[in-house]
Formats: structure tokens, C-alpha cells, sequence
């Protein structure tokens, strides 16, 4: 979907924005982070998600959370996916009153100066997916066997799913606090990088409004990335196993 959606489903504004920034030993790189998120959106708040990175990642979050009473932490006792720190930060946020949820990565992928950017599509939509297979997204510095890996999960992931999104597997967005009730966080089950096309599935699905708007990613210089075989496996299987299943069952059309 376009931008244009917008103007066919006005939604209003948004409120308190919690940014979610799950991570696992990004020691180096979430200070800068969070910093430049603090600045892009003085009024919004800050979550870490951290999974106990062997790192002192979280000790540092402390740290910053003691500095700014913008800035929460949420620790939770290890490593166990991206995924599942998302569905614990929404929880949170949900919790705590928040009316829109930002995800965002640690390592500087995600440029928080483009966070208005997102916000504003929001005001206009049920979620919306800072995208980097649109007309105007790019990819910085990755590696061609990773474009490869991306541009091929999409492909397949909007074949089976028929979702009209170029980027499914986006981990940078942003969601109305009603979408996330409405989509039904208690059942999610991915551990991985699906998590994030299995949500994409879901907001489609319920016939909510997923707004694409172009982002420049730029892959980390700080730390290593946390993609792993087992991912892009349980990513390939969900994946399978959805599309299957929609084959059955209708979807309700799009507000
Ligand atoms: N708490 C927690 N637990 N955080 C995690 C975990 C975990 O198990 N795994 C990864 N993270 C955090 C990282 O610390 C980072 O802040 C963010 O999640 C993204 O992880 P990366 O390892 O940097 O991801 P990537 O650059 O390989 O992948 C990017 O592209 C994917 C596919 O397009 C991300 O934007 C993904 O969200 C996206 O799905
Ligand atoms: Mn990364």
C-alpha cells in the first residue's frame, strides 16, 4: 500500500509513543541510540528490551534509565528471540497506557531522525512499516548475499501470503496501540525475525490499514548481527505453514 491510504482512512493523533528497542549485547551501540532517539522524539519514550546480553548491555540501560526518566528497561533472563522481547515490550507498553509502539533496532540500521517521518504516516493508519523495498528505500553497506536473503523472503513471503507489502521482514514500524489488541499478541509464537512478517500477516488479515513509507537502512559498524540459519529456517517453515493455511480461510477486506 501507499501513502495515499492515508487520506482514505484518517485515524487522528496519536498520543504517548513508546519506542521499543529490544537488544542483545549491543553494549556499543545503544548509547548513540538512544540519544539520537531522545533527540528525533523529545516527547516519546524509550523502552529497552534486554535479554541479559552477556555484554553488560543491560547494566548500561540502567545507566542511561537513572540519567532520563524518558528511558524504561525491561530485563528479561536470556537470550529467547526477537520475537518474544517484542511481545514483552508491547506488553509493557500496553500496560503502562501508551497509544503507539515504535520497533527499532539497537545498532543504528534505523535512523530515529526518520521516526516524525513514521509517526505522521500513523496518524493515518493502523501501522506502518519504515520500508526498504519501496520506491525511495535503500540498503546501505549490506553485504549482496544478505539483499539476496531479504529480497527473496519478501518475494516468497508475498506469494504465499498474498500480503500487499514489499517489506514484510521491516523491523522498523510502528503501531496504534488498537492494532495490537486487535491483532492477538498471545498467540504469536515466533521466536525469530518472522515475528515480523507474522504480524505484517496478522494486521493484513484483520483488514487494518499498513501504510509503507520508504527508509534508508544502513547495516550496523558496531557488534555483529543475530541472523542465524535457525531464523531464516523457522522464517522459511512459518511461512510455508501460513500460506498454506490461507489457502482455506478467507481475509476480511481492508478498511
Ligand atoms: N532482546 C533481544 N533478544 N534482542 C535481540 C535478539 C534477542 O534474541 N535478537 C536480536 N535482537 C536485537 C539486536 O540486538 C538488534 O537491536 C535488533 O534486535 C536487530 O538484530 P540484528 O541482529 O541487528 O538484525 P539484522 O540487522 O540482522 O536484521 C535486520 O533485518 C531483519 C530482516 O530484514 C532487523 O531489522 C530485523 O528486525 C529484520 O527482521
Ligand atoms: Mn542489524
Amino acid at each position: 500500500m501507499t501513502e495515499t491510504d492515508q487520506s482514505r482512512s484518517p485515524r487522528g493523533p496519536l498520543g504517548r509513543v513508546a519506542v521499543i528497542i529490544p537488544t542483545y549485547n549491543e553494549r556499543e551501540n545503544l548509547e548513540s541510540i538512544a540519544a539520537r532517539v531522545r533527540s528525533a522524539v523529545p516527547e516519546a519514550d524509550v523502552l529497552v528490551v534486554d535479554d541479559n546480553s552477556p555484554d553488560g548491555t543491560g547494566e548500561l540501560a540502567d545507566k542511561l534509565a537513572a540519567g532520563d526518566q524518558h528511558i524504561h528497561v525491561l530485563h528479561r533472563p536470556g537470550k529467547a528471540g526477537l520475537g518474544a522481547a517484542y511481545i514483552a515490550g508491547f506488553g509493557w507498553a500496553l500496560g503502562e497506557g501508551y497509544s503507539a509502539m515504535v520497533e527499532m533496532d539497537a545498532d543504528g540500521s534505523h535512523q530515529p531522525e526518520d521516526l516524525p517521518r513514521l509517526l505522521r504516516a500513523l496518524e493515518g493508519a493502523d501501522a506502518v512499516i519504515g520500508s526498504r523495498w519501496v520506491r525511495g528505500g535503500t540498503v546501505r553497506n549490506w553485504p549482496k548475499s544478505r539483499e539476496i536473503l531479504s529480497r527473496g523472503a519478501n518475494t516468497y513471503a508475498r506469494l504465499m501470503l498474498r500480503v500487499p507489502v514489499h517489506d514484510a521482514t521491516a523491523g522498523f514500524r510502528a503501531y496504534r496501540a488498537e492494532t495490537l489488541r486487535a491483532i492477538g499478541l498471545d498467540t504469536v509464537v515466533s521466536q525469530g525475525y518472522c515475528f515480523q512478517i507474522d504480524l505484517t500477516l496478522r494486521a493484513v488479515d484483520a483488514g487494518l490499514t499498513v501504510t509503507e513509507v520508504p527508509i534508508t537502512f544502513i547495516d550496523r559498524t558496531r557488534g555483529a548481527s543475530k541472523m542465524s540459519r535457525a531464523i531464516v529456517v523457522e522464517a522459511f517453515v512459518r511461512v510455508t505453514e501460513w500460506g498454506i493455511a490461507g489457502w482455506f480461510r478467507p481475509r476480511r477486506p481492508a478498511r
